[in-house]
This record gives C-alpha cells, sequence and structure tokens, in this order.
C-alpha cells in the first residue's frame, strides 16, 4: 500500500527564514499579498518587518489583523470580505495557529464563496483558494505544513474539522527567531500541541513509515527541549529544536492523521473556551494510559525518543515512563485542571454527552489505536476532575 503525502512547494527553514519572505512570493510568481494576522503581531512589530522586506523588492502588502484566537465562522467574515473586494494573489498567515487556520479559511471562502458549513468534514476540499504563504510564530501547531483547518461554528458552538489539499500553505517560512519572544503559557501550550501532534501521529492506525519518521524526528526535538524553552525563553537552541520539531510534528499527522486526544480536545476548547494546547495537555496523560494496550510498542518507541525511556528498557517500563513524564511535565508547566482554569463542574459534567458525541463526530477517534465507545469517551472526560 502506497502513502499520499501533501507538503507546501516550499519550506524555508531556520534563523531569519522570514526575512527570505519576497523572495519566496517571486519564486511563486506572486506579487500583491494580502498578510492575515492578529493585532499581537502587528503590536510586536513582526507585521512591519514583513511589510518593510517586502517593501525592499517593491511588494506592497496590506494587512488585515481582524484575526481572533480559536476563530469562528463570523469572525473570518470581514477577511473573506477584504478578499472578495480586493485584488490579491496571494495571502501571507502571519502568527499562531489561528491566524493561520482563519488565513486557510478566508483564502477558500474568498475565492469560491459558500458558507464555512459546507466546507466541514467529511467533505474533502480539493479547490486550491489563494495560495497561503505561512510564517508561523509559535512552536506550535504545525498548521504551516498541514492540509486542515479549525473553524468554530458560532451557532452550535462546534470546532469543524476541515480537510483537503485546498487548506495546505503553498510556502512554510519556518522561523524560530518569530517565537523569541512568546510567552511561558503560550510556549507551553504549543508546545505540547506540537508533542501531541507527534505521539498522535506516531500511534494512529493511519501512521506509515514516512510519518512514523517525522513524527519520531519531532519527538526526539521536542522532548529535551520544551521544559527549556518554557523556563527561558531566550534559549535559542531549545527554540530552534522546537521549532523544527513542531514542522515535523505537523507533517506527520498532517499526512496520518490526529487521534483520540485532539478528537477529544476540540469539543472542550469550543464549550469552555480553552486554548488549543491547553485542551489537548489536559488530557494527554489519561488519553495516552487508556490507549497504551492497544499499543504498547508504539508508546514505547515514544518514550524512548523523548529521551525519557533507556532503549533497553521494556516496553511497559517505557509506557509507565512515558505516563509519568507526561504527568510531570504538566505539573512543570504548570497545566491547569478543567477546574483550575475555572470551568464549573456542573457546567462540564452537563456537556458530557454532547462533548461525546462531537469527539466521535469529528473521526478522529477512530485513527486512535484503542477506538473507545461513547462510554469511554465520557469516562476519560470524568477522568479530568
Ligand atoms: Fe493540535
Amino acid at each position: 500500500m502506497s502513502t499520499q503525502i501533501i507538503l507546501p512547494r516550499v519550506l524555508q527553514v531556520g534563523e531569519g527564514a522570514s526575512g527570505d519572505i519576497a523572495g519566496v512570493l517571486a519564486s511563486l510568481g506572486c506579487a500583491k499579498p494580502l498578510i492575515i494576522t492578529d493585532k499581537m503581531m502587528v503590536e510586536l512589530g513582526y507585521a512591519a518587518a514583513i511589510q518593510t522586506s517586502l517593501a525592499d523588492a517593491s511588494i506592497r502588502a496590506d494587512v488585515f489583523d481582524d484575526t481572533v484566537p480559536e476563530p469562528t465562522i463570523s469572525s473570518i467574515q470581514a477577511g473573506v470580505e477584504a478578499v472578495k473586494n480586493g485584488s490579491y494573489d496571494s495571502i501571507i498567515a502571519l502568527g499562531g495557529g489561528s491566524p493561520i487556520d482563519s488565513a486557510k479559511a478566508i483564502g477558500v471562502l474568498g475565492k469560491f464563496g459558500g458558507d464555512m458549513r459546507d466546507y466541514k468534514f467529511p467533505r474533502i476540499v480539493n479547490e486550491a483558494g489563494l495560495p497561503i504563504i505561512a510564517v508561523p510564530t509559535t512552536a506550535g501547531t504545525g498548521s504551516e505544513v498541514t492540509r486542515f483547518t479549525i473553524i468554530t461554528d458560532d451557532h452550535s458552538d462546534e470546532k469543524m474539522l476541515c480537510v483537503g489539499v485546498g487548506f495546505m500553505p503553498v510556502a512554510a517560512l519556518v522561523d524560530y527567531n518569530l517565537t523569541l519572544s512568546l510567552p511561558a503559557r503560550i510556549t507551553a501550550d504549543t508546545g505540547i500541541d506540537a508533542l501531541t501532534h507527534a505521539m498522535e501521529a506516531y500511534v494512529s492506525k493511519k501512521a506509515s513509515l514516512y510519518s512514523d519518521s517525522q513524527a519520531i524526528a519531532a519527538m526526539r526535538l521536542i522532548g529535551p527541549n520544551l521544559r527549556r524553552a518554557y523556563h527561558d525563553g531566550n534559549d535559542k537552541p531549545a527554540r530552534e529544536a522546537m521549532m523544527l520539531g513542531s514542522t515535523l510534528a505537523g507533517i506527520a499527522f498532517s499526512n496520518a492523521s490526529v487521534a483520540l486526544v485532539h478528537g477529544m480536545s476540540r469539543p472542550i476548547g469550543a464549550a469552555f473556551h480553552v486554548p488549543h494546547g491547553l485542551s489537548n495537555a489536559m488530557l494527554l496523560p489519561a488519553v495516552t494510559e487508556f490507549s497504551i494496550p492497544e499499543a504498547s510498542a508504539r508508546y514505547a518507541d515514544c518514550a524512548r525518543a523523548m529521551g525519557v525511556a533507556d532503549e533497553h528498557e521494556s516496553d511497559a517500563v517505557a509506557n509507565a515512563k512515558l505516563v509519568e513524564e507526561l504527568r510531570a511535565l504538566n505539573a512543570e508547566l504548570q497545566v491547569p485542571t478543567p477546574a483550575q482554569f475555572g470551568i464549573e463542574r456542573a457546567a462540564f459534567f452537563d456537556l458530557l454527552e454532547i462533548m461525546a458525541e462531537q469527539a466521535l463526530a469529528s473521526g478522529s477517534p477512530n485513527n486512535n489505536p484503542r477506538v473507545p465507545t461513547h462510554a469511554q469517551i465520557i469516562d476519560i472526560y470524568k477522568q479530568l476532575w
């Protein structure tokens, strides 16, 4: 059986990569980009830096900075209008996962119209929107190298997973310099998200030798460096490893899918506005423990790649150390429990049925090595309390 691998056409990787944007645009034949970002990127001067480096090549770029965290259908509407009414030939998506996910949706909706709900999974979106040049500033969602976007339906609060080559950026500029100013909390949340991508891609039923290779490489980079980047944001070697690890993890899960953690995480995020990486972090130890019996060799490989178990240790020992490590990581990175985050216990328990349904409907739990029933998903949610 063969596996189809989908990647951006250009990956510019390493210190200063974002400064090469004019050359990358030219190589793609694009000359009129719209920068889609958020207010923070404007405040930090990142949007202006991109504009300046484009201006040096006589390219003028407008900025749309109205994207929001965890984008919704209504939050992207103004961006869709900007694309419809402008004559842009490309989009520069600058920021964390939310601006990049917003840009992907805007690129497709702005070109083809319709309602975002029309594009949600199980539909596979092959229509390419405006070409996207992604410049991630977190390490990260991996959105710069995935064919996914997640947009929340304002009415139902459902986090809609949208899938297809139409959402794949044509280029990604992976510049760890842009992560040096990330606060510790965001470093932790996005870093655990990247670790989750690598682990889920590796244990996914859709894993291939190709995605395995990316996932293992990602875990080797992320495992020893996440704590370092969290404690010292200016630790450049740690930031560099996290950035590349995040991109490789993105490549792994874009081609092997995520699994139960992400399936269960999206409903928590949608209902209680928990940042994506944080809800993953809350779930990762419990879901790993649940899944190990059906994939003990695979999870043991994860433990060894992350550097928490030795090559000579048995799978059982490695698995025990993995679960212990995931709990220790959450403690050290100060990941709150749902209660500590401020979620009301009664509100959470009231929504268990619906969250479990949404998790199953997303399709992600089916990729898990141990496919849970509706009741087992509810059990895992309850373990978070
Ligand atoms: Fe994720």
